[in-house]
């Protein structure tokens, strides 16, 4: 594996139990049922990137975070965190340098504890004056806020507490979950600034979980795409959201409101179900291109100039594997 590459993951599959078993469904020998979360996930992330995770709620981008954070195990595939695979007995060795930020920092931080013993929390060296530079580091007055409950904080201050305690344990590898979703535009731009900031000053890996294709524009050296559980669109952010070749990459993009845009055009109807995914392409439902092909054989995911694509309209062989 190349020295560039922080983090890598392969086939990673994570079936979810839909419903517990009870003792009259295991007698009558009823199959589980599943829900496919994650469908084969294959990326490699980069030292010192960003890479941004797009796609519809329930896409499965939280569950992707997860597991990289080893908050989840994946029920199939392998990762590998600096060349080395990662399975049972390692994963502490990941989590030294591996720590997620979720989107709603009032229900991830404790709201008993005041704002300087969340921060201290993380530390290896229960430092008052490391915690001072910490607040500092992510625009916050220690004097201020060092005393304050959770609560007493708007959202943006939460978030950077968030921020500051995540940083504490001194991360190579920072998982953004939706950090920006909850917050007004105003204070939106001001964390992602401070991200990028943050990401300069001290060489940060990020994985930037977003639904908001804007966001991911701004913030990201690379995209991936999400549907259903399948990757279905990667590349170079700038390219793949200025000229997007999946059909759902493109539907995303036309339901972004913009200044110029009079129209919008979102994806037509629903997100699949994921315990009965649909054959062939899964986005096969909502596609204005789909082909008789795309309805029951899956399209493999190809690179087509510099990108990755996962769509028969890019596959110059599908007749030969066409039922
Ligand atoms: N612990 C769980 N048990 C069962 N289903 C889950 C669990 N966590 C997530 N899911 C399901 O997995 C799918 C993907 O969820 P998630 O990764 O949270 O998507 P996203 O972050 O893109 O909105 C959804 O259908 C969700 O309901
Ligand atoms: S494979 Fe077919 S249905 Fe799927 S995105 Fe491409 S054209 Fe649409
Ligand atoms: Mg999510």
């Amino acid at each position: 594996m190349s020295d560039n590459i922080l983090y890598k993951t392969v086939g990673l599959k994570k079936y979810y139990l839909a419903k517990k078993r009870g003792i009259l469904e295991s007698i009558s020998k009823q199959p589980p049922i599943y829900v496919k979360a994650l469908d084969g996930i294959s990326i490699e992330i980069k030292k010192g990137e960003t890479l941004g995770v797009v796609g519809e709620s329930g896409s499965g981008k939280t569950t992707l975070g997860k597991i990289l954070a080893t908050l989840e195990k994946p029920t199939e595939g392998h990762l590998f965190f600096m060349g080395r695979p990662v399975n049972n007995g390692n994963e502490e060795y990941v989590r030294k340098k591996v720590h997620m930020v979720f989107q709603n920092p009032a229900t991830s931080v404790n709201p008993r504890m005041r704002v300087k013993d969340i921060v201290k929390e993380g530390m290896k060296s229960k430092n008052d004056q490391k915690v001072k530079e910490l607040l500092k580091e992510v625009g916050l007055d220690y004097d201020y806020v060092k005393d304050k409950y959770p609560r007493e904080l708007s959202g943006g201050q939460l978030q950077r507490v968030a921020i500051a305690r995540a940083l504490a344990k001194e991360p190579e590898f920072l998982i953004l979950d939706e950090p920006t979703s909850a917050l007004d535009a105003s204070v939106q731009a001001q964390i992602l600034n401070l991200l990028a900031d943050l990401q300069k000053e001290r060489n940060l890996t990020y994985l930037f979980i977003t639904h908001n294709i804007s966001v991911a524009k701004f913030i990201s050296n690379r995209v991936i795409i999400m549907y259903a559980g399948k990757l279905v669109e990667e590349g170079n952010s700038s390219e793949v959201i200025s000229e997007p070749m999946h059909p759902y990459t493109q539907a995303l993009l036309n339901s972004v409101p913009d200044l110029n845009r009079k129209q919008l055009k979102p994806p037509s109807g629903e997100v699949p179900s994921l315990i009965n995914p649909p054959k062939g392409c899964r986005f096969h439902p909502r596609c204005p291109m789909a082909m008789e092909v795309c309805k029951n054989n899956e399209p493999p995911l190809v690179e087509v100039n510099g990108r990755k694509v996962a769509c028969w309209l890019y596959e110059t062989n599908w007749k030969k594997t066409s039922s």
